[in-house]
Parts: structure tokens; sequence; C-alpha cells
């Protein structure tokens, strides 16, 4: 970890007394979201203040994802419309940093095609921001290629975005390749940080007030394999569990092949952790299962769902589904349907599959037709919505402890909230709830959340 102090006390000099206003957005998953409140924390010692504002910024970072062709179109799209902002204020730096700049081909187009970016941060070397800004701010263009992955937990000084829920990354990168996803290539392998840093952080957070804390990886399963001694993530869930405080604990995601049992009984057992699995299926056909490298059968994913449901008929789960992979059949995808039915999920992210170069799905026939993926997916929704709608009606009549988020969209007085089992609530209350725990009695359910009555605050 190189020290950047007199770095950053260069820039802070550099700027000046006039206020130095920074924008930065992420894209993509929470572990990147998590990386762009890490690089506003850096941003914030050199004394930027931040804006929403594109227009009024005097920096801009966007930081990326490369998951699906249509997020990098997304940045590619507002980049360009930057050109104008850079024109009107010669002095704005933009910067791109995330899960794009970590393909040579994308970097290289940036470069070369982009001609208002400043610098280019490569993912998880947040570190190296200081030295990329001040190069950027003394006249310099793309003055380094950084793309070493360098950890930068342990120093996070974070901005976070939420008062009251936090994200914990628990560990970084991936080992699964599974063959359609880019991100083990942009965000390397698996390293777990070490769990005191990780217990020190949440009670950190817990003392500050934050009533949700989102536990991050890639495959928590897997965490603590490559750490010395006896870690594992349920014993860390259990560690986790027993710190003092009113707040819930959330993961994401978990691998199906790594979910055992323990870490099911240990859901149960601890009372501070979420009533809710969020467990990526990806397809119902053990054969495109195959294909795409999961490493599990549609049986064995069975049979998890069962182990969970025989402790509790009504226990909350979540998936992803990718839709049209490669030369998926008709047949294939029926059974992607019937799963999404037999095993009722309360919620399902469903993508189209994109192809995404470098990976070894990339390379397989795809005689399937954007059409016909486009029919499956708007199928795969309306199925979900039906199972949502009636699976929703047996939360009515029950009571639902829920942390407060914000105040609804629609409704004027209205606020809205996630219960334990992550299910949107809508209900009538005051502004002044939000950040904290209500328990709302459900009285009518929808397919994308219920409603209810507050009885207590
Ligand atoms: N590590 C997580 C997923 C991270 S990516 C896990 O394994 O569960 C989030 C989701 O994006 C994946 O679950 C998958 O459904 C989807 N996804 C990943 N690569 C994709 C691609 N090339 N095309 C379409 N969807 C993709
Ligand atoms: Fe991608 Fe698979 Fe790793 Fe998830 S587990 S990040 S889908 S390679
Ligand atoms: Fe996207 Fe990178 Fe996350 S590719 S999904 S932002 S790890």
């Amino acid at each position: 970890m190189n020290d950047n102090t007199a770095l950053i006390s260069e820039i802070k000099s550099l700027l000046g007394d006039s206020e130095h206003k920074a924008y930065v957005r992420s894209f993509g998953c929470q572990l990147n979201v998590s990386d762009g409140e890490k690089i506003k924390g850096q941003l914030k010692k050199m004394g930027y203040t931040f804006t929403e504002s594109e227009a009024e910024a005097d920096l801009i970072i966007l930081n990326t994802c490369a998951v699906r062709e249509s997020a990098e179109d997304r940045v590619f799209g507002i980049v360009g419309s930057m050109k104008k902002l850079k024109e009107q204020k010669p002095s704005l730096i933009i910067g791109i940093a995330g899960c794009m700049t970590a393909q040579s081909h994308v970097a290289d187009k940036i470069k070369q095609s982009y001609t208002q970016v400043d610098f280019v941060l490569g993912t998880s070397a947040i570190n190296a921001l200081p030295k990329l800004l001040l190069e950027a701010l003394k006249g310099a263009k793309f003055s380094a290629d950084i793309t070493e992955y360098d950890d930068f937990s342990e120093v996070a000084e974070q901005v976070r975005d939420s008062s009251f829920k936090a994200s914990v990354p628990i560990m970084f990168g991936c080992n699964n390749f599974c063959t359609y996803c880019i991100v083990p290539y942009v965000r390397g392998r698996e390293r777990s940080r070490r769990p005191e840093d990780i217990i020190a952080e949440v009670r950190g957070l817990v003392a500050d007030g934050y009533k949700e804390i989102m536990l991050l990886g890639q495959n928590v399963n897997s965490y603590g394999n490559d750490l010395d001694g006896e870690m594992s993530f349920p014993k860390l869930l259990r560690e986790l569990n027993s710190i003092e405080g009113d707040f819930i604990i959330r993961f994401m995601s978990s691998h199906p092949k790594d979910a055992s049992k323990e870490l099911i009984d240990t859901i149960f057992e601890c009372e501070k952790v979420a009533k809710h699995l969020h467990l990526p299926v990806q397809s119902g056909s053990s054969e495109v299962l195959r294909r795409m490298n999961r490493r599990y059968s549609i049986e064995k994913y069975l049979e998890i769902v069962d182990y969970i449901r025989g402790k509790d008929p009504d226990f909350s789960l979540t998936t992803d589904i990718i839709v049209g992979f490669p030369n998926e059949t008709d047949e294939e995808f029926r059974e992607t349907i019937n799963i999404v039915k037999s095993v009722t999920f309360d919620n399902i992210y469903s993508f189209i599959y994109s192809r995404r170069s470098g990976t070894k799905a990339a390379e397989m026939p795809d005689s399937t037709s954007d059409e016909v993926k486009s029919r499956r997916m708007r199928e795969l929704l309306e199925v979900q919505r039906e199972v949502s709608s009636e699976h929703y009606k047996r939360f009515i009549g029950r009571t639902m402890r829920v942390l407060v988020d914000d105040t609804a969209k629609k409704r004027d007085g209205w606020l809205t909230g996630k219960s334990s089992e992550f299910i949107i609530v809508e209900f009538e209350g005051d502004e002044s709830l939000i950040g904290r725990f209500v328990n709302i009695k459900v009285t009518d359910a929808m397919n994308w959340a219920v409603v209810g009555e507050l009885i207590s605050g």
C-alpha cells in the first residue's frame, strides 16, 4: 500500500481555497457502488465536495460495469455527451474507472476515440487515484495504465451514500469462470478480507447508527477459502450476529454449488440475519447449467430449496436468470419456466444473454435469433408477475418488521421500505421514520410489493 499523503496534500494546494465539485457515478453491482464510495472518500480527503449535476462538476468520475454490452453502451453514450461539457469548461477533468477499464480493448477505445477523457483508473486501483488525478490536474493525459489489483478496503475512507444502510465487501474477485461472465477477468481471483477487519468495520457502522449491513462478494460461500485458519462464511455470519445492536445483516451473492446446509441453518439460527436468500439459478436446465460451467445440476439446486422450505415453507428466495444462453433450445427454456413456477421466487432478476469477448461462451455457436430471445424474456417476466402476485398474498394479515427506506414515489404521505424477507412494503407514515425499523400489518399484496398499516414505530 502506497502512502498517498504527500500526493493528496499536493492536490489540495493545487486546488487552493475555492470550492471544487466532483460528480461520481457508479454503475453495475453493489461491489462497484462500494468502490465508488471509496473513490469519494479519497476525493473528500483532497478537499472535493460532491454534486449530483455533471454540469456543475470540476471533476467527473464514471465508475463503470462490463457485465453486459448494454451497460457498456450506456457509459459510452454518457462519455460521448460529455465532450460538450469539456468544450464549455476546458478545466473539467474526466476519469473512467471500474470494470470496463480492465478490458484492454475497451481502455484502448476510450483512449483513442474519447479525447475528452483525462485518465483511466483500473478496477480496484483506487489507491492510484491521487497519482493519476494529480497528473491530470497538471495537464497530462492518460499518464499511466493502472491495471493491478490493489485492494483498498483496509484504508477505506468512504463517503457512504446512505446514513443507515451500509455495504461491506467481505471479498473481492471471483474464481468461478461461469462461461458467460466477464467478472473473473476484470476483478481477478478471489481475495477474502480478514475477519477481524470486517468485524471491526461492522462494529463501527453499528455504533454509527447503521441499521442494515449488506455483506458483499461474488460468491460469499467461498469466503475464507484463501485465508489461514478455519474461517468460513457461516462462522463470519455468527460472529457478526453476536455484535450488540439493532441491525439486520444481508448478503449477496450465494453460489448454489457452495450453498451448504450449515449456511442455511445459520440463517435460521441468527436472529439478525435476514430471512431471505438470493440464490442465482441462471437456468432451469442442467444441460445449460453445464454449458455455463455452473457446477451444479438443477436437482442439486432443488435439494437446497427443499432443505430451506422444509424448515420454512414460506421462506423468501430470489434469483438471477439468463435467457438466451448460446443455443438455448425451446425445451431448455421451458425447463426454466417450470423452475420459476415450481420454486416460487419472490423476485427474479432476468437478463438476456450478452456476449462478452474473452469469455468461453463468446466462442460458442448461437443460432437463436434476438427475436426469439426477446420473446422468451417477455414470457418469463409474465410468468414471474403471476407467480409473485399469487405468492405475495401469503403475507396478508402478517406483521412485518420493515426498515424504512424513503418516501413512496407515487403516493403522497406514503413511505417505502424492505422487510427482512426483502419484500418492498409500502404504508402511510411520517418521513421522520426513514432509516428506522417499524412494524407493519400487511393488508394487501401486489406483484411487486405489499401494502400495510403502521402498527408501531
Ligand atoms: N457473482 C454473482 C453474479 C454477478 S453478475 C453470482 O454468481 O450470482 C449478476 C448477474 O448478471 C448474474 O447472476 C447473471 O445472471 C448476469 N450476467 C452475468 N454475465 C452475463 C452476461 N454475459 N449476459 C447476461 N447476463 C449476465
Ligand atoms: Fe460471474 Fe459466475 Fe463469478 Fe458470479 S460466480 S461473478 S456469475 S463467474
Ligand atoms: Fe459489473 Fe464489475 Fe460488478 S462487471 S456487475 S461492476 S464486478
